[in-house]
């Protein structure tokens, strides 16, 4: 095992390697603003429930599926879809299917794929955080898990837009390993509005070619998304006249919107505050 601060050095490196080779956002001359995956993207509390949701496949993705209430299926409403960009943990993780049922109360169809394949990092990393596995390479995970999501993700959303149609409304929300693919959606003409919540593997190209209103749900301490990374973007988002609206939550770390410790009250406040926020701006583009 490394030491953590030689490990920080191999993360920025893999990261680095992650970013540069492939796909439209990777110009080698965009600076990195939110860092590669680290610890911190696997830490924090596991929240007790009853997932209401289901799994079905997309595209060849397992996805997690919640449904909105029969009252907010209206006949001459058109359907609003959120594609749901999961954490290290995947959509099928008790935090993340919760927050999507939440998601789906508020009247949205709400989908999550997979793009771990059965592999999420849960299998790995305990609760508290020690690797259960001694062998467990993080680095070698996050860059195969990548490398399938980004190759996934493209085929996903064109399976998911068979499925509801061009006249459904779709918006996109990323968290941590997911910012990337909302920000990715919301350079294109896909969904209405997009949202992250602290953010891993940017760089200011994502900020750059935003088309669509976003939303940026921030920890006031993030180790990945730091302040003067925060603060890079929203200067980018000034100067290129973006819709966009920033908020940060004092005393919350990396990971607060989908693992906060609920029995902490700022903490809890802050998880749902951001989950309703994410709401109140797609009901904003969307109603
Ligand atoms: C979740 O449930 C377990 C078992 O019932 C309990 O020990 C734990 O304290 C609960 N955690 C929270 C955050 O409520
Ligand atoms: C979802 O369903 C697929 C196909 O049956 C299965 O392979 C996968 O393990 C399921 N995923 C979960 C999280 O239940
Ligand atoms: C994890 O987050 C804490 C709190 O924001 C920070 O003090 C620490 O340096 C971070 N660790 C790493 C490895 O980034
Ligand atoms: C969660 O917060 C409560 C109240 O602040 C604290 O007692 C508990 O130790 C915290 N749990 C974890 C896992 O940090």
């Amino acid at each position: 095992m490394f030491p953590f601060s030689v490990k920080s050095v191999l993360h920025v490196l893999a990261l680095t390697l992650l970013l540069a080779p492939s796909g439209v956002f990777s110009s080698l001359a965009s600076p990195v603003l939110a860092g590669p995956i680290g610890k911190n993207c696997t830490i924090g509390s596991i929240h007790n429930g009853t997932a209401t949701g289901r799994n079905i496949s997309i595209a060849g993705v397992s996805t997690y599926l919640a449904e909105p209430p029969a009252a907010h299926i209206g006949k001459d409403k058109a359907k609003k879809v959120i594609l749901f960009f999961s954490d290290v943990f995947g959509a099928f993780a008790i935090n993340n299917e919760l927050l999507q049922d939440y998601f789906a109360t508020q009247g949205y169809t709400v989908l999550g794929p997979d793009y771990f394949f059965g592999d999420p990092i849960g299998l790995h990393v305990s609760p508290d955080l020690e690797p259960f596995d001694p062998n467990f390479d993080l680095n070698a995970w996050v860059a195969k898990s990548k490398k399938q999501a980004d190759a996934a993700v493209p085929a996903w959303i064109d399976g998911v837009k068979k499925r509801y149609g061009p006249k459904a409304k779709y918006t996109a929300v990323g968290y941590c390993f997911g910012a990337p693919y909302s920000m990715e959606t919301s350079a294109t003409d896909q969904v209405l509005a997009g949202a992250f919540a602290h953010p891993g593997l940017l760089t200011e190209d994502h900020f750059r070619k935003l088309k669509k209103p976003f939303l940026l749900s921030c920890a006031e301490s993030d180790s990945s998304f730091p302040l003067e990374s925060r603060r890079r973007a929203e200067d980018i988002l000034a100067e290129d006249h973006a819709t966009y609206h920033v908020q940060i939550f004092s005393g919350t770390t990396h990971g607060f919107a989908v693992r906060g410790n609920l029995t902490n009250e700022n903490e809890r406040w802050a998880k749902e505050e951001s989950a309703r926020s994410v709401i109140g701006w797609f009901d904003r583009f969307t109603d």
